[in-house]
């Protein structure tokens, strides 16, 4: 079956609701034309994305034959990442950046990512409204990875525009493999810009392991810095606009937070189990036969985790549709993926998130929504479950 797409997108949940009760994996095509198995509960959720025998290698080249369709060089060189990889190369891909991102490092940026959220605060101060995805969940880890990697600001929006053809369903086939080579091309003379001149920052430390040994291709340092730069952005400002929406719908909650602050920690958790950032875990595809939740798919069949599904599992998650920012086992949840893929730069997405939502809150005593009881504006996109815009009123 196919879901009506705006049902889809406006409430997910109840399609995976029925979808988990009907068994563990559920075949479906999704809006968009994704077909495969989807996997919406939480055992098996966890269970899938830990298991060897759903490979990733390919899986997107696989995916595009069946539709009839091939990567064109050089932007398939883009795909060569460790998402996008099995063990040993993901290993060996992952090993590069892992030191980069470990909790000690990434609490060494807090006062960086407060005064690049304070300078964000500042330009909205002063308005009535702002739409918040634009003013600050979006442009607030944006420049936090740009600044990590070593992307050049004023190259910020170019990237930014392309990301969004590549990821949010804007655009047509062709436009989405014309960003790609553009993204590709652009990437390429950021490369040569660093091996030049190197900096202090990620992307000179990469091109640099490439040149002194072996470690990884030229290829491997492009895909690298675009997964980085991809998943670096697009998953937190939808944790950062999904969690202060959640927050403002749910004003006992947002009350709450407000009178104890040390909840906050925990309800992010809670943002991520209740609006996962991350909709439909990346392609998997069966390299054998592999039985999930008691069915049997066969070899080379696609598999859709999906984590909001996880997220809302009543058999891990008591009354899993209410929003309870002191939910004691909130952080159960799978908006971070788990196994070898688990996400890299968790550490960094929780901090940023708590710098986001403590200077907004302090910032704007009277924040509400612009236009309360309106339907919340979702992204047309089954990677991600992210709000295109979220107007609010500041005072
Ligand atoms: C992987 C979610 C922020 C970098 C993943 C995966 C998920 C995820 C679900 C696994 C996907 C799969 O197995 O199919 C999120 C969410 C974020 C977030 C919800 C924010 C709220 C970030 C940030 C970075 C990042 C800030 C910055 C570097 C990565 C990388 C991987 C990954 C590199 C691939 C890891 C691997 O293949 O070993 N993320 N992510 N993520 N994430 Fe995140």
């Amino acid at each position: 079956m196919t879901p009506d797409a705006d049902a889809f997108f406006a409430d997910p949940y109840a399609f995976y609701a029925s979808w988990r009760e009907a068994g563990g994996a559920y075949r479906v095509t999704l809006p968009g034309g994704l077909a495969g198995w989807v996997v919406t509960g939480h055992a098996e959720a966890r269970a899938a994305l830990a298991d060897p025998r759903l490979r990733k290698d390919g899986a997107n080249q696989r995916y595009l034959r069946r539709l009839g369709a091939e990567m064109p060089a050089p932007g398939g060189g883009l795909s060569a990442h460790m998402l996008n990889s099995d063990p040993p190369d993901h290993t060996r891909l992952r090993k590069l950046v892992q030191k980069g991102f470990t909790a000690r490092r990434v609490q060494q940026l807090r006062p960086r990512v407060e005064e690049i959220a304070t300078a964000l605060l500042d330009e909205m101060d002063g308005r009535d409204e702002a739409d918040l995805v634009e003013s600050y969940a979006l442009p607030l880890p944006m420049t936090v990875i740009c600044e990590l990697l070593g992307v050049p600001l004023a190259d910020r929006a170019h990237f930014e525009s392309r990301s969004r053809k590549m990821l949010a369903g804007e655009g047509s086939r062709e436009e989405f493999f014309a960003a790609l080579k553009e993204s590709a091309d652009y990437l390429k003379g950021l490369v040569a810009a660093k091996r030049a001149e190197p900096a202090g920052d990620l992307l000179s430390a990469l091109v640099q392991a490439r040149d002194d040994g072996d470690a990884l291709s030229e290829q491997e340092v492009i895909a690298m810095v675009f997964l980085l730069m991809v998943a670096g952005h697009e998953t937190t400002v939808n944790l950062i606009a999904g969690g202060v929406q959640a927050l403002l719908r749910h004003p006992d909650q947002l009350a709450a937070l407000r009178a104890d602050p040390a909840l906050l920690p925990g309800a992010i958790e809670e943002f991520l189990r209740y609006e996962s950032p991350v909709n439909i875990a990346t392609l998997r595809y069966t390299g054998e036969p592999v039985t999930i939740g008691g069915t049997e798919i066969p070899e080379g069949e696609f598999v859709h985790v999906a984590l909001p599904g996880a997220n809302r599992d009543p058999a891990v998650f008591a009354e899993p549709d209410r929003l309870d920012i002191t939910r004691a086992d909130a952080a159960a949840h799978l908006a971070f993926g788990h196994g070898v893929h688990h996400c890299l730069g968790a550490p960094l997405a929780r901090l940023e998130a708590e710098v986001a939502f403590t200077l907004l809150l302090a910032r704007f005593p009277g924040l509400r929504e612009a236009e309360p009881g309106t339907e919340p504006a979702w992204q047309p996109n089954v990677r991600f479950r992210g709000l295109t815009a979220l107007p609010v009123r500041l005072r």
